[in-house]
């Protein structure tokens, strides 16, 4: 049976690639294959994890090259290199350009930690989203995937879960709920959307 073939991007310790991974083996992720994961840092966790299930890792680093355009060039080729089709940013500490991004129209999603429009774009990673959300009272947040645009956060929603904040949570504990009952769940799903239409565009 035709899969997609799919490239993750991470930059650390990884665990939506590994409910990506988890997925493809459990048989949720039916119409694509991870085949490849890039990481922009040397020291990423993700890229054990991708060791482990057998999928080819790479680093390619940004302070390697003496430009965006270069570091993407060979982000690009790595890409090409193995045929990818779709590509999903999992925890990828790094702006895409909109050359990079208007090459996989459609065709790449983020993963982003909370519900969007609220609490994203610039400076809005990692646990500083949460720290925000709490900053702010909020009582509900969650997590957002997303189609990948010029826009930091700003491509067209896909998914969205709510999370409940609570009483004494800090940005750590409402972070680990948010991957826990909204992030690992959503990215696997988007991923199997996505490649569903573009098999069933292929066809
Ligand atoms: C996640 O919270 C994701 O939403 C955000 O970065 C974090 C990455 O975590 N974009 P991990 O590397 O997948 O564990």
């Amino acid at each position: 049976m035709a899969k997609v073939k799919i490239a993750v991007l991470v930059s650390g310790g990884g665990s939506n690639l590994q409910a990506l991974l988890d997925a493809e083996r459990c048989g949720e992720l039916t119409d694509g294959k991870i085949e490849l994961v890039l990481s922009n840092r040397a020291d990423a966790y993700a890229l054990h994890r991708a060791q482990n299930a057998g999928v080819c890792a790479k680093v390619v680093e940004r302070k390697q090259f003496a430009s965006v355009a270069e570091f993407e060039s060979v982000l690009l080729a790595e890409l090409q290199s193995h045929e990818i089709e779709m590509v999903i940013l999992a925890g990828f500490m790094c702006i895409l350009s909109s050359a990079f991004t208007a090459r996989f129209p459609g065709r790449m999603i983020n993963i982003h930690p909370s519900l969007i429009p609220a609490f994203c774009g610039k400076g809005f990673y990692g646990l500083h989203v949460h720290q925000a959300a709490l900053q702010r009272g909020v009582k509900l947040t969650g997590a957002t995937v997303h189609y990948v645009n010029e826009v930091p956060d700003g491509g067209e929603i896909l998914l969205q879960k709510a999370v409940e904040v609570r009483e004494g949570d800090t940005p750590e504990s409402l972070q680990r709920r948010v991957m826990e009952q909204a992030e690992w769940i959503l990215l696997p799903q988007a991923a199997q959307m996505v490649c569903r239409r573009i098999l069933s565009q292929k066809a």
